[in-house]
């Protein structure tokens, strides 16, 4: 038998590499404790995570109040299902909606179950209120979209590592490029469109931003075409991009808002769909739901995890160190060959390398950046992801920047 805490980085990573499918290809580091923005390794050196669990983590690794919340609840109660009323699902629906501004709330657990969950309730809303007939209903989405992994959504992906060999595929999407609004108004023109699917920023394809007024204009279009705007905000929401959710730059209210990941600081599975009474009370009884779905732990940690977010102001941190950090890239990149862009929102953030999409470059420098001691991954190709934690402070920003100046300029192809 072996002895867990005894084994290496070494031993840990063929361990994975051994008895877990091949399904990630994670840069070799091997994490055994993480604290604020901080994260060490097993043999106890010490990294900036500016990944922050593909921004779970915005409130920091094992917060203490999220944590407390956690354990507390964990020692009461865990788990009741849905078949029974439990005393902490009503609170926590009723203060999630209140922080978020809608009706009601459907809570699951992780960000493609959320995702699925909208569009059920889209196509739902479509029959039996916009009166498209069976079995016919459209949602409109976008090319390079990432909503996350079940076979009908990567039905919808461009992404060929995400569709080869999962057909047959669910139908009833209609994907136009991103960041277009006469591509949005062409399709809206469709008959049975009842959904425009779109993520603010395209977080995963490797941190798209749009022209400003694309939201405001897509929501516009969507207005004007009785079609439901659907937001997923799973990875840019909660305070990301500078505000609490990405569309808030442009006042964009959306008819169902998707959210996951930091809505719990990453420190247990939640998600929620949110939408006002016209909309959500398609559901009835029987028709949709989840084993764990809303239940108290996740309750109680998602309530602690966004009063976090309030308390600690880290939307108007993540803004501020947002500007401060494309500033600073900005900077590296006049003098440097190998870095030609950065772009972002917030502490949501990429930098172009300087090198074909096919070449190992980004995951070379990511290599280099985790032996200068910060943790980063390539997105797509020649992107690198930067999104630390929300709760860094201007100081510790400015180490992460000489750490990725100094980083790049030593770097060699
Ligand atoms: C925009 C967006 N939607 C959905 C998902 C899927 O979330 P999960 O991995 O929790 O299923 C992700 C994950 O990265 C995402 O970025």
């Amino acid at each position: 038998m072996v002895t867990l805490d005894k084994l290496s980085s070494e031993e840990l990573m063929q361990l994975e590499d051994r008895y877990g499918a091949h399904n990630y290809h994670p840069l070799p580091v091997v994490l055994a404790k993480g604290e604020g923005v901080y994260v060490w390794d097993v043999e106890g050196k010490k990294y900036f995570d500016f990944l922050s669990a593909y921004s779970a983590v915005n409130q920091g690794h094992c917060h203490p109040k999220i944590v407390k919340a956690l354990t507390d609840q964990a020692q009461t109660l865990t788990l009741t299902s849905r078949a029974f009323y439990n005393d902490t699902l009503g609170v926590y629906e009723k203060f999630v909606t209140e922080y978020f501004g809608f009706d009601k709330v459907l809570p699951m657990n992780s960000g493609a179950e959320a995702v699925e969950t909208a569009i059920k309730i889209a196509r739902k809303w479509g029959y039996e209120k916009k009166g498209v007939a069976e079995n016919q209903a459209q949602i409109i989405v976008c090319e390079q979209n990432f909503h996350g992994r079940t076979t009908t959504i990567i039905s919808f992906s461009s992404d060929p590592d995400a569709n080869t060999h999962f057909g047959p595929f669910t139908p009833g999407f209609i994907r136009i490029p991103y960041n277009d609004l006469d591509a949005l108004a062409e399709a809206a023109k469709q008959p049975n469109v009842i959904g425009f699917l779109v993520e603010p920023i395209q977080g995963e394809a490797g941190v798209y931003v749009p022209d400003d007024g694309y939201l405001a204009g897509a929501k516009e279009l969507c207005s004007k075409n009785n079609i439901l705007f659907i937001a997923d905000e799973v990875q840019t929401g909660i305070a990301r991009t500078g505000k609490l959710l990405a569309v808030d730059h442009e006042n964009v209210k959306p008819d169902i808002l998707i959210l996951g990941k930091a809505i719990s600081g990453g420190v247990y599975p939640v998600s929620a769909v949110f939408a006002n009474d016209d909309i959500m009370m398609v559901i009835k009884p029987g028709q949709h739901g989840s084993t764990f779905g809303g239940n108290p732990l996740a309750a109680k940690v998602a309530i602690a995890a966004l009063e976090v977010v309030t308390d600690e102001k880290l939307a108007e941190n993540s803004e501020r160190l947002g500007k401060l950090f494309r500033a600073e890239m900005n900077r590296i990149i006049e003098k440097a060959d190998l870095i030609v862009k950065v772009r972002g929102k917030g502490l949501l953030n990429a930098i172009i390398v300087n090198d074909t999409e096919q070449s190992k470059t980004a995951w070379n420098l990511c290599v280099e950046l985790k032996n200068n001691g910060l943790l980063a991954k390539p997105t797509h190709g020649n992107i690198i992801r930067f999104a630390p934690p929300l709760v860094m402070t201007e100081d510790q920003l400015m180490e992460c920047v000489a750490i990725i100046e100094k980083t790049i300029m030593n770097f060699q192809k």
